[in-house]
């Protein structure tokens, strides 16, 4: 893990004027895209109340993001539920705990609001995702993924 990096880098809440950069990352990232996809996605997420979403920052140029929102859910789930959406780091900065630092915020953001559980939900195939989150200590949770395909 580089320091010298993370010692550069400000975490800061997220606004729509960095669509741009978010679609950048995304883009370097999946190799697609789509600003039409991250412009409603941070249009849904708005709500300055429950959206808990924040960007990382190096030199003043955003080099990842992560989106979380505190909200209730159907059958039976609590409204101290803590979702965490999406996150993503910019290829050239990963592996160096930027993801970790913006998680540790997202956290404290979730802790103002007395968040007690964090969710979130990880393709099997993204096993990226699922080394970081197992890393920085999330574990199976209790809800079941159910689908049902109409073709
Ligand atoms: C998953 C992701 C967010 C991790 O970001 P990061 O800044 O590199 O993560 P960190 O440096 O904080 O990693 C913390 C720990 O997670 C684990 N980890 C992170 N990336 C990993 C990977 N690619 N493979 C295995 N483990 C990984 C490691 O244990 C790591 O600790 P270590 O470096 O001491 O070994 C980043 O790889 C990413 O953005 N991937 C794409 C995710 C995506 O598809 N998002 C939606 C579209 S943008």
């Amino acid at each position: 893990m580089n320091d010298d990096l993370l010692q550069k880098i400000t975490v800061r809440k997220l606004k729509s004027d960095d669509l741009d950069a978010i679609v950048e990352i995304d883009c370097r990232v999946l190799g697609t895209r789509r600003p039409s996809y991250w412009r409603q996605k941070i249009e849904e997420m708005g709500n300055e109340q429950l959206s808990k979403s924040l960007v990382a920052e190096l030199n003043g140029k955003v080099v990842g993001f992560i989106m979380g929102t505190v909200s209730g859910w159907g059958f039976g789930v609590p409204n101290t539920i803590g979702w965490v959406d999406t996150i993503g780091v910019d290829p050239d900065c990963q592996k160096r705990g930027v993801a970790t630092l913006m998680f540790r915020a997202i956290l404290e953001e979730f802790k103002k609001d007395k968040v007690e559980n964090i969710y979130t939900l990880v393709k099997w195939e993204a096993w990226d995702l699922m080394c970081f989150f197992k890393a920085i200590g999330f574990t199976r949770g209790d809800m079941i993924n159910l689908e049902y395909k109409t073709k």
